[in-house]
């Protein structure tokens, strides 16, 4: 396989990389090298070890939020070992253990910067992959790639006793339904709805059965059933059953929707009491109908929620140490990202693929 090359106008010496990439949009994901900046003071190199596969990878590899840069190196949840620190950085040494998530930078200032909201900065956060790059000036790399070098500040610590090739991918779909959950005070005597049992909706089944809620799964692939209940799942529901769907009207105070594609939404707004919130994470491509009556009778809230910030990322991933949490993977070859992202569009993931960046080194030489 050929290998090309990624340019940048930097103007500070870095560091040439592997990675595995996108060329265009219809393109299979094939190696290729990226630029990475030699490290300033506040920064921590990391040779990356996992990096999970999320669907949203997907959704920016083939341009369906239409607005990718090429080349594309997606991969935002990553786990790896600190190699060089910069003379600045206090809270990590080399031989460590770090994570790095769906944010590298933001202004720091704005007024959701300072209350930790970096995902809403004003002055545009800074994203793992396809953002633009406040250090070399052109797109960011993500973690399907050998290396990265990510300001301390938004560096995470992995706490001792967890698996790091399913730790991995709490960075991205572990942080994306903890944080709506924590917000819209889920908990003990609650009817909580899950939508959709893949890379996001599993950790949300784990994240809303450990704060105590009643926790009931929609999928759409009754072979899940098995492993919604062994996941924790109080109940489960094939979302395409009608008779099933109407045993749930308006009985539930919260429910998550991780769903990747076209579906009905007031086929889930139905089920919220008085004041339920229908609160959408999944950001398919195209625009979803909204059935307004369902919404106002009786007086439903519809909402949505993007990644967490820093600080709460690290209280996600301290929390997962705490209740012995982690996702259910399926480890793969960097080689196999192609055939994962064909069986992600099938819902065929036991819940999230996560990459041995191990294999990169043996693939690419
Ligand atoms: N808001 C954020 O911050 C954020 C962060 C990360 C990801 N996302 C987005 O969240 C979505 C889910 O990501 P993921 O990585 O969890 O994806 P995933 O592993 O592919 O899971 C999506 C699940 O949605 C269900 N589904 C798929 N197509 C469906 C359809 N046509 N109708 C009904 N249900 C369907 C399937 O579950 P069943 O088989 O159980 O039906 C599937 O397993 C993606 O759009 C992603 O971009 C958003
Ligand atoms: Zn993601
Ligand atoms: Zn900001």
């Amino acid at each position: 396989m050929t290998t090309q090359s990624a340019t940048t106008s930097s103007p500070l010496p870095g560091t040439s990389r592997k990675a595995y990439g996108a060329s265009s949009a219809d393109a299979q994901l094939a190696p290729l090298t990226i630029p990475r900046r030699a490290p300033l003071a506040q920064d921590v190199v990391i040779d990356i070890l996992f990096c999970g596969v999320c669907h949203s990878d997907l959704h920016q590899a083939r341009n369906e939020w239409h607005n990718t840069v090429y080349p594309c190196v997606p991969g935002h949840e990553i786990v790896g070992r600190v190699t060089q620190v910069g003379s600045a950085v206090t809270r990590f040494e080399v031989g460590d253990f770090a994570a790095v998530g769906c944010l590298v930078d933001s202004c720091r200032s704005c007024p959701s910067c300072r209350k930790g909201l970096e995902q809403f900065c004003e002055q545009h956060p800074t994203f793992t992959y396809n953002s633009e790059d406040r250090h070399l000036g052109a797109v960011t790399y993500g973690g399907y790639s050998e290396q990265i070098v990510v300001d301390e500040a938004f560096t995470l610590k992995v706490p001792a006793g967890l698996d790091l090739a399913a730790t991995a991918p709490l960075l991205c779909a572990g942080i994306t339904t903890y944080s709506p959950l924590r917000h819209w005070n889920v908990g003990p005597g609650q009817k909580v709805g899950i939508v959709g049992l893949g890379g996001l909706g599993h950790m949300g089944v784990k994240f809303a059965k450990a704060l105590g809620a009643h926790v009931v799964v929609f999928t759409t692939s009754p072979g899940k059933i098995q492993d919604a209940l062994r996941l924790g799942a109080h109940e489960v529901v094939v979302s395409t059953n009608q008779e099933e769907m109407k045993n749930h009207a308006t009985s539930f105070n919260f429910i998550l929707d991780t769903v990747s594609a076209q579906h009905d939404l007031g086929a889930f707004l139905q089920l919220l009491k008085v004041d339920g919130t229908l609160t959408i994470v999944g950001a398919p491509e195209h625009p979803l109908p909204l059935p307004i009556f369902n919404l106002l009778i009786p007086r439903r809230n519809i909402a949505g929620s993007l990644i967490g910030g820093i600080q709460e990322t690290q209280e996600m991933l301290d929390f997962c140490a705490a209740h012995n949490i982690v996702c259910d993977i399926e480890l793969i070859p960097m080689s196999g990202i192609n055939q994962a992202y064909e069986r992600l569009l099938k819902n065929d993931v036991k819940y999230r693929f996560v990459i041995d960046m191990a294999s990169l080194q043996a693939e690419v030489g």
